[in-house]
């Protein structure tokens, strides 16, 4: 059985932080040095601190990353962002499909498989976010949902080092709400299955985040679920000392 990947605990900030936000980045490094952890740290700010960010975090134990990509390299596309611009600004990582992009932004499966594509292309790790919404748990689709968006949005190379997958409930995030750990080992579990099945090399050791209220309260018995290997956090990032009391589930 191939050995399970190192988990990961990534920060989405979200349209939150200035370029003062920069100490609570050096918090979050001073932390890390302090006292490691078994997990790699991802902090991915609003673009426009990503030059910034990714010079202070040189020589540290966390790493930069970007929040959406456009799914062309260059062009004619007023005020977008494309993977190679992010590579070049200093991430190695890229959130796709996120729920609020897909809320906000009408963002369909196959956008963000192409965007995931243009992630790998650029040489960039793609974040690639699913999850089901409040009416479809309670009407007992939640699998057949999270089938649906990975038949759509999958990339057709499960590179284990370009692709993760991030579960995110809708319905679980910003809210305080989290599912149970018996039903985030049913989707992960489901997720695995699927990985594995498009690539029985590497589907096995691609990492699958939970996202979705994580605190350091709860994130000791979330990351211990089978299959989560690691976490998507969104406001409990914003502060240097939840972080990485989350981060701590890997100590
Ligand atoms: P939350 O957000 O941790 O604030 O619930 C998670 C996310 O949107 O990635």
């Amino acid at each position: 059985m191939a050995s399970a990947p190192r988990p990961l605990v990534a920060g989405n900030w979200k349209m939150n932080g200035l370029r003062a936000s920069r100490a609570e980045l050096e918090k979050i490094i001073q932390g890390a040095k302090a006292s490691p952890v078994a997990c790699d740290l991802l902090v991915c700010p609003p673009v426009t601190l990503l030059e910034n960010f990714a010079a202070a975090v040189q020589g540290a134990p966390v790493s930069i990353g970007a929040q959406d990509c456009h799914a062309q390299a260059s062009g004619a596309f007023t005020g977008d962002i494309s993977a190679e611009m992010l590579k070049d600004a200093g991430a190695s990582a890229v959130i796709v499909g996120h729920s609020e992009r897909r809320m906000y932004h009408k963002e369909s499966d196959v956008d963000v498989r192409a965007k995931a594509a243009a992630a790998a292309r650029a040489g960039l790790v793609a974040i690639l976010c699913i999850g089901e919404t409040q009416e479809e748990r309670q009407a007992g689709a939640t699998l057949a949902r999270i089938e649906r968006q990975l038949d759509g949005s999958l990339p057709d190379s499960l590179d284990d080092q370009q692709l993760i997958i991030a579960y995110e409930p809708v319905w679980a995030i910003g809210t305080g709400l989290t599912p149970t750990a018996k039903d985030v080992a049913e989707v992960h579990g489901f997720i695995r299955e699927r990985l594995t099945r498009g690539n029985a090399r590497t589907g096995p050791l691609i990492r699958i985040l939970y996202g979705g209220s994580v605190k350091p309260t709860n994130a000791r018995e979330l990351m211990a679920v089978p299959d989560v290997n690691g976490a998507l956090v969104g406001g409990a990032s914003l502060k240097a000392e939840e972080f990485l009391g989350i981060a701590a589930a890997y100590r």
